[in-house]
């Protein structure tokens, strides 16, 4: 089956965690549009009643285009869910994200979840984190400073993520910057840690913990992972 084919199936699996009157965190990328896609028909189509807070500008729209209502994280006191896409997830259920540069909104937005849905297809799924370069979201102050610093945390080089000819700015007006960690990231929880004391780090795209259940589509399947596997 073809990646775009798995995506779907994947982001559309999600949406069987949705029910009437939740409040609906939803992810950025190229898979979780799926589940975007088919929440707006489930709205239209079904008359499904939910609130939905998206993680980046390109959600917002996408979720506007089809219909689905939104409300800022804030006026709401709890989501029940939020559905978001991974670059990497290991056996812990650790995640690697930010590969689509929304991992500041992404975090805060799962932080506020009761529940952490991630939809992936196989080739997500690795034994260690660490092959996909761990995005760093840092301030525009300085950066070249910070960027130094967390080289020297990471003992690995590191590259600030561009947009054709400029830098990449995120929705926040940050900075990104790539570190290639890999072939393996042994500890996150303490490379999260060590990234987060230096100053001009803002998050790191590290999802420690965070993550319930990985719906994972497969050439013969849509496999349901959840943490106790
Ligand atoms: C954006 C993300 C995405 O969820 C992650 O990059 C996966 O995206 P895709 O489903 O397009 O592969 O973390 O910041």
């Amino acid at each position: 089956m073809d990646v775009e084919s798995l995506k779907q199936e994947a982001g559309v699996a999600a949406c069987s965690y949705i029910v009437d009157g939740m409040n609906v965190g939803l992810g950025t990328g190229s898979t979780v549009k799926y589940t975007i896609l088919e929440l707006g028909r489930r709205v239209a189509e079904e008359g499904l009643s939910i609130v939905g807070v998206p993680t980046s500008v390109a959600t917002q729209k996408l979720a506007n285009s089809v219909g689905i209502p939104l409300a800022e994280l804030d006026t709401l006191s709890e989501l029940d869910v939020v559905i978001d896409g991974t670059d990497e997830f290991d056996p812990q259920f650790n995640l690697i994200k930010g590969g689509g540069a929304a991992l500041l909104r992404e975090k805060i937005v799962a932080q506020a979840s009761k529940m952490m849905v991630v939809v992936a297809d196989s080739r997500k799924q690795v034994e260690h984190l660490g092959a996909f370069p761990l995005p760093i979201e840092i301030t525009c102050f300085s950066w070249a400073t910070t960027q130094r610093s967390i080289e020297k945390v990471l003992g690995c080089s590191t590259s600030r993520r561009m947009s054709g000819d400029e830098p990449l700015k995120t929705d926040n007006g940050n900075f990104i910057i790539d570190a290639q960690t890999g072939p393996t990231l042994h500890d996150p929880a303490e490379t999260e840690r060590q990234l987060l004391a230096i100053a001009g780090v803002v998050q790191v795209g590290l999802f420690n913990g965070m993550c319930d259940v990985v719906i994972l589509a497969k050439d013969n399947g849509v496999e349901i992972l959840t943490k106790e596997d």
